[in-house]
């Protein structure tokens, strides 16, 4: 990594201009889940001790250029304070004179959150102008968002690329060297665990794991493309048809590769799914078409644990079943677990990533015992699929012409 960690520089009395990511959920009374906001001030801390001035950028939502109050950062304020330890000013845009002087204007140690990105129609198309104007908020411009690599936005590619002086924050590297670690060299037995809701994100990530890891244990809707594909009976449960020739090539290419893809061997299915509803584990070729697939049964979750023991690395992307709804949450409560006991005994690294997974985990309560759980949820899978990352780019040009 050729990028230059915030940490190395000397930041007393600095201006930074960092584009952090508290896209966090909101509900009536505030700030969700507060994961994203609590990880990003973690990293800051240190810095706005040793006098740092800090400038905050994020965005907040889709309101595609439009000024949405219900979307503003302003929200964020008492979350962030909290989370930082001291108080946090507000300014109602992101860019321009006004935030430019007010920025000027901040003691060492204080810090400034600006309105949310996204109310620019700059933002999402990439304006140089935009990108020019954000950067010149800091001494130094910062991207602590690896969460929004996969964007080309004028925050993380046009910001990047004006900016005199480039850096990156403390999560954005923890977030880098965590994946990197567990991916481009992972200690075998490696074993991902992929569940999830939707089948087309997870395709290129299957056929990027299936060279590298030597068992792949699959749960949610990729479990069921696979078994439908296979002709299995899967009654009503969530379902794309189109993906089946999709999973029977990533099949074949795991065969060829030696990698093991392990499907579910019971499940537990209902009518519908619905906090309460009467349910109950089938085994595979028992489920009836008027039921739907909402979790791994426990045979499943018993032989899923028995491969995870052996494990030295496991990569998790996806709950196991639509465990957002109890008791359908109790295969990803009993993996989670699991991989939670055996990271704390030393036994495995474990990383975790995507949205779901992340509240998934922190439902469990047991995020905090993985090695990594990463805030992205786009960013995590693409870069695991080895996508091409606008901001990562737009970084790594930075760093080639310095
Ligand atoms: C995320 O939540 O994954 C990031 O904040 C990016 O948000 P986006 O998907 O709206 O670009």
């Amino acid at each position: 990594m050729a990028f230059t960690p915030l940490t190395s520089l000397d930041v007393a009395g600095r201006r930074l201009a960092v584009r952090a990511d508290l896209n966090v959920p909101l509900t009536r009374d505030g700030v969700g889940d507060a994961t994203r906001i609590a990880r990003f001030a973690r990293g800051m801390k240190p810095l706005l001790e040793q006098g740092a001035r800090l400038i905050v950028l994020t965005h907040l939502g889709r309101p595609n250029g439009e000024l949405t109050p219900a979307l503003t950062t302003e929200r964020l304020v008492p979350a962030l304070a909290e989370a930082l330890g001291r108080k946090v000013m507000f300014n109602d845009t992101c860019v321009g004179p006004i935030v430019e002087r007010r920025g000027e204007a901040l003691r060492p140690g204080e810090v400034l959150l600006c309105e949310n990105l996204r109310f620019e129609r700059g933002e999402e198309q990439n304006d140089a102008r935009l990108g020019a104007g954000l950067a010149r908020l800091g001494d130094i411009y910062v991207n602590d968002a690896f969460s929004c690599c996969h964007r080309a936005h004028a925050s993380t590619t046009a910001a990047v690329l004006a900016a005199e002086r480039v850096a990156v924050g403390p999560l954005f590297l923890e977030e880098l060297s965590a994946l990197e670690g567990a991916l481009a060299d992972p200690q075998p037995p490696s074993v991902a665990l992929i569940g999830g809701g939707s089948v087309a994100p997870r395709l290129g990530l299957l056929k990027r794991l299936v060279p590298r890891i030597n068992t792949i244990l699959l749960g949610g809707g990729i479990a069921n493309a696979f078994l439908f594909a296979r002709g299995y009976s899967i009654g009503r449960s969530f379902i794309e048809p189109e993906y089946a020739e999709d999973v029977l090539e990533i099949a074949a290419l795991a065969e060829v590769a030696g990698c093991r893809i392990v499907t579910p061997d019971d499940f537990v299915v209902a009518g519908f799914q619905r906090v309460g509803i009467n349910s109950y584990p089938v085994p595979l070729g028992g489920v009836r078409a008027n039921r739907r697939i909402l979790d791994i049964g426990p045979n499943t979750i018993a032989r899923y644990q028995d491969i995870l023991r052996d494990a030295r690395t496991i990569l998790w992307n996806g709950p196991m079943g639509t465990y957002e709804t109890p008791p359908f949450d109790a295969g990803t409560r009993a993996l989670a677990q699991s991989v939670a006991e055996l990271t704390r005994a030393g036994l495995a690294v474990s990383v975790a990533g995507g949205g779901d997974t992340l509240v998934a985990l922190n439902r469990t309560g047991v995020a905090h015992d993985f090695t990594h759980v990463s805030t992205a949820g786009g960013a995590f899978l693409e870069w695991l699929e080895g996508r091409t990352m606008p901001g990562l780019d737009a970084l790594e040009r930075k760093a080639d012409a310095a």
